[in-house]
């Protein structure tokens, strides 16, 4: 296991810690024990619908119980110090860089979601908005790739503060596995795109174990883009996703999901 590196002050000390390695001893309020990832794809796929046991058979529930946490205090009391630190290997910045640099065009409009004092943005690359959203004031106010800040708890109200259509793109790096509400928060991202705008989800392998919902814990990384992939198709109103795997030699890894909004209205909208 790779060190902790992400020791702020007001975390729980542990830092950021890679699933499947670090975390063996934590257990869960429900009993729902962390298994770690299994060693086939096949497995693994398997591991995921084992988790999304019941309900409709072609869209098994997400079972309430797989996204508790460990720590289910509310998130403004763990956000509540800034951390500036980065959460991936420089090598691996580099890689989301140019991701951005491919696929967000200059005079975008860019919301980069649960943000905080680096958005890993091009630096050459001249955006029309920059809004960042994120649960430290601080760590917002020290980010200067943002032209707005909005501290906003999104576990606590799903529902994004924008109008409809106000982004082209949407990105979220290294956090996805914090939200216990994912489909809402999809939903509403889905909401706040243009048509055709870009919903980028970037995910690597360390978190903060007692924040990261339990069924991000318990899959491997391929598992983890099919649940990504999952969320989208529940939310509705996606382009079939692009799965793509970015991750540097010998640096943290790089799995990122990448959806369009589709120009479809969706189901009962006006
Ligand atoms: C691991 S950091 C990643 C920060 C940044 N995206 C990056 O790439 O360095 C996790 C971020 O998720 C945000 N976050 C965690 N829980 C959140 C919540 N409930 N609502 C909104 N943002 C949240 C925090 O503000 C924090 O900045």
């Amino acid at each position: 296991m790779k060190p902790d590196r992400a020791k702020a002050p007001g975390s729980d000390g542990r830092g950021l810690a890679e699933p499947g390695f670090g975390i063996a001893g934590l257990r869960f309020a429900d009993g729902l024990t962390r298994r770690p990832g299994c060693s086939t794809n096949r497995a693994r796929s398997g591991m995921l619908r084992h988790l999304m046991q019941g309900g409709d058979r072609n869209q098994p529930e997400l079972r309430p119980e797989l996204f508790r946490r460990v720590d289910e205090s509310p998130d403004p009391l763990f956000y509540r110090e800034p951390r500036l630190v980065t959460h991936i290997d420089d090598a691996t910045i580099e890689a989301l860089t140019e991701l951005y640099r491919e696929l967000l065009p200059a005079g975008a409009r860019v919301l980069d979601l649960m943000s905080s004092w680096v958005s890993h943005l091009p630096s050459e690359v001249r955006y029309a908005r920059v809004a960042g959203l994120g649960m430290n004031r601080q760590e917002l106010d020290r980010n200067p790739r943002l032209d707005e800040r909005c501290v906003h708890d999104l576990n606590s109200d799903p529902e994004l503060p924008y109008p409809d259509q106000s982004f082209d793109a949407v990105v979220n790096a290294v956090s996805v596995q914090y939200l216990i509400r994912p489909v809402e928060v999809f939903t509403s991202v889905r909401r706040v795109l243009s048509p055709g705008g870009l919903h980028l989800i970037a995910t690597s392998h360390r978190l903060f174990p007692t924040k990261a919902v339990q069924v991000w814990q318990a899959l491997g990384p391929e598992d983890r883009m099919r649940l990504l992939a999952n969320y989208l198709e529940r939310a509705g109103g996606y382009q079939r996703p692009e799965l793509l795997d970015r991750s540097p030699a010998g640096a943290d890894p790089l799995w990122v999901v990448v959806a369009r909004r589709s120009d479809e209205s969706l189901p009962g909208a006006a």
